[in-house]
């Protein structure tokens, strides 16, 4: 690995995870979150004080990345409801199946290696009515800025962490056997539109 995906990447992805388009991406999906949770690619806790404690029981974080989890600490101490942290990948989760009400996802199926495998463990954890509430950035639906993805994201993804500018998400999560139930999409603003176009809603698991 060394020192600049280990130490230097974390900081930069906190540093963008942080902008002020992205925290108001935060703001919309993150209360609804409720009961017990999971949240995907945890980061640097970015999401922890968007949680209604009032909806929550808990919260389960699950990332590979032990140094993101040092930057989270200041959040995790301010949420108010019980939170765990699991070092390990979305692929191939350590955590027992129909056990969650919500997994949270955001900005994070960008970075996944194996996307498609972690949106089969997620459709396994969560309980039969669960919901999968998610806020991620992908291929755009305009052919140039499309294009111009399909160009940098080599580069991109070798000096952001593994992050893909051009994932086609909701089809993604469509395929693993989900049905959308709320959907929206925007460039964000203030954002490079190679980087901005967001979608963002909620699935649940179809039979
Ligand atoms: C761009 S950051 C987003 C962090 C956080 N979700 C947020 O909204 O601020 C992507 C995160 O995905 C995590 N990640 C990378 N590979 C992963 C995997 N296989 N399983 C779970 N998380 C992973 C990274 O460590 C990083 O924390």
């Amino acid at each position: 690995m060394g020192f600049y995906s280990d130490t230097i990447v974390p900081r930069l992805v906190t540093c963008a995870c942080g902008t002020k388009p992205i925290l108001k991406q935060r703001e919309k999906v993150v209360p609804q979150a409720q009961g017990k949770v999971l949240e995907i690619g945890m980061g640097a806790g970015h999401n922890l004080p968007y949680y209604d404690a009032k909806r929550v029981d808990a919260v389960v974080g699950i990332d590979p990345c032990a140094t993101s989890w040092s930057l989270a600490q200041n959040r995790a101490s301010q949420l108010g409801v019980p939170l765990e942290f699991v070092q390990g990948s979305a692929e191939d989760m350590p955590l027992p199946s129909e056990s969650f009400d919500t997994v949270l996802m955001t900005f994070s199926l960008c970075t996944i290696p194996d996307g498609h495998s972690a949106l089969q463990e997620i459709r396994r954890v969560l309980k039969p009515e669960g919901r999968l509430v998610f806020c991620e950035h992908g291929e755009a639906p305009d052919e140039s800025v499309a294009r111009w993805q399909a160009r940098i994201n080599p580069m991109w993804r070798r000096l952001l962490g593994g992050c893909n500018l051009n994932r086609p998400i909701v089809n993604w999560i469509s395929k693993a056997g989900f049905g959308i139930q709320a959907l929206d999409q925007m460039y964000l603003p203030g954002t490079p539109r190679v980087a901005g176009f967001n979608v963002w809603g909620s699935a649940q698991r179809e039979c």
